[in-house]
């Protein structure tokens, strides 16, 4: 694997899944793997889980990790090619990216999007200037439209419960996206991406379900069942992906906070007993209710943990690739 950006690096997701749970049955089975290799891990946004699942993979691995919050303690970084720099921006990417790739193996970066240019968020204005001009491989710990780790971690994490239900096992699955309130303007990273490893993985029937004008870009979503009734979506579901998205034609608008599309007890009701997931952070009782976050069907923080063997999984396709 030469970077991850996004399903498109992966030739093959079953077979960097099992790649993943077999780290997660022996975390130390390569720890000479990445010996003398450092890791960058720039964060131009807040994380909690991303941060910390990729330093734990990287040192699994024998990488040593160097975080830098980019954000708090570096210079503001430009991105326009040919800009007049009299502004608040201090050092244009094409000077940093380069030096970052003569102290990095590998190159991890977190940068969500604006929310306001469209055209600057969906053509991934900063990762790709980091592709560009690191000359080391690139990993996105969350890009302007894709959340890839979060992904191949939500496909180990469904995989894994496929495993543990003989009654799962005999049918093919359906696993539901639903859209859920929120009083904020989010990304539609998490839903893209999902939606993305989804399709591409296509071993379940995957229905995506949103209030009108929340339709995600057909990019992601060509080949997943559209419907505006939650309720219907529901039925039978067996997973049920629960994340809260801005507007993507009203680019980055909040068009409804109509608390009937958080998921209950009641609408859990109608699924076939499903697993729900989420990718946290969550807001309790504007997003999901503390009913189902506490309750049996919860996959949350095995979601979560989850994330620790997926970033390994990556990370050691990518120095595996290096060695050749
Ligand atoms: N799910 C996720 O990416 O969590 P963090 O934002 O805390 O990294």
């Amino acid at each position: 694997m030469k970077q991850f950006i996004s399903a498109n690096d992966v030739t093959n997701i079953n077979a960097l899944v099992s790649k993943a749970l077999a780290y997660k049955a022996n975390p130390f089975l390569d720890k000479q793997l990445g010996a003398n290799k450092r890791i960058g891990l720039l964060f131009l946004n807040p994380s909690l889980r991303t941060r910390l699942s990729t330093q734990v993979a990287a040192q699994n691995l024998g990488m040593e990790p160097i975080v830098f919050n980019v954000d708090k303690e570096g210079w503001a970084l430009e991105f326009t090619e040919g800009a007049i720099m009299n502004g608040t921006t201090v050092e244009h990417i094409k000077d940093a990216a380069p030096i970052l790739g003569n102290y990095f193996d590998i190159l991890c970066i977190r940068t969500f999007p604006g929310l306001v240019n469209q055209q600057d968020d969906y053509s991934e204005k900063i990762i790709n200037q980091f592709i560009q001009y690191a000359g080391v491989p690139v990993v996105s710990l969350e890009s302007a439209t894709l959340h890839p780790l979060q992904s191949l971690t939500d496909i180990i994490t469904i995989q894994e419960s496929i495993a543990l239900n003989s009654a799962l096992q005999s049918k093919r699955p359906k696993v539901v996206l639903t859209w859920a309130p929120h009083i904020k303007s989010i990304p539609q990273c998490v839903s893209n991406s999902f939606s993305q490893w989804m399709n591409a993985w296509g071993e379940a029937d995957f229905v995506i379900t949103h209030p009108v004008g929340y339709e995600l870009s057909t990019e992601f979503t060509k080949g997943a069942i559209i419907a505006h009734q939650q309720d219907e979506a529901l039925k039978d579901a067996d997973f049920v992906y629960v994340k809260n998205w801005s507007s993507y034609e009203q680019y980055g608008q909040v068009l409804c906070k109509d608390e009937q599309w958080m998921l209950n007890n009641k609408k859990l009701a109608l699924t076939n007993d499903a697993k729900v997931m989420h990718c946290l952070p969550v807001r309790r009782n504007v997003e999901l209710s503390d009913e189902i976050l506490d309750g049996p069907n919860s996959l949350v923080t095995k979601q979560a943990s989850n994330r620790v063997w997926a970033a390994q999984s990556v990370l050691a396709s990518i120095l595996e690739a290096q060695k050749k």
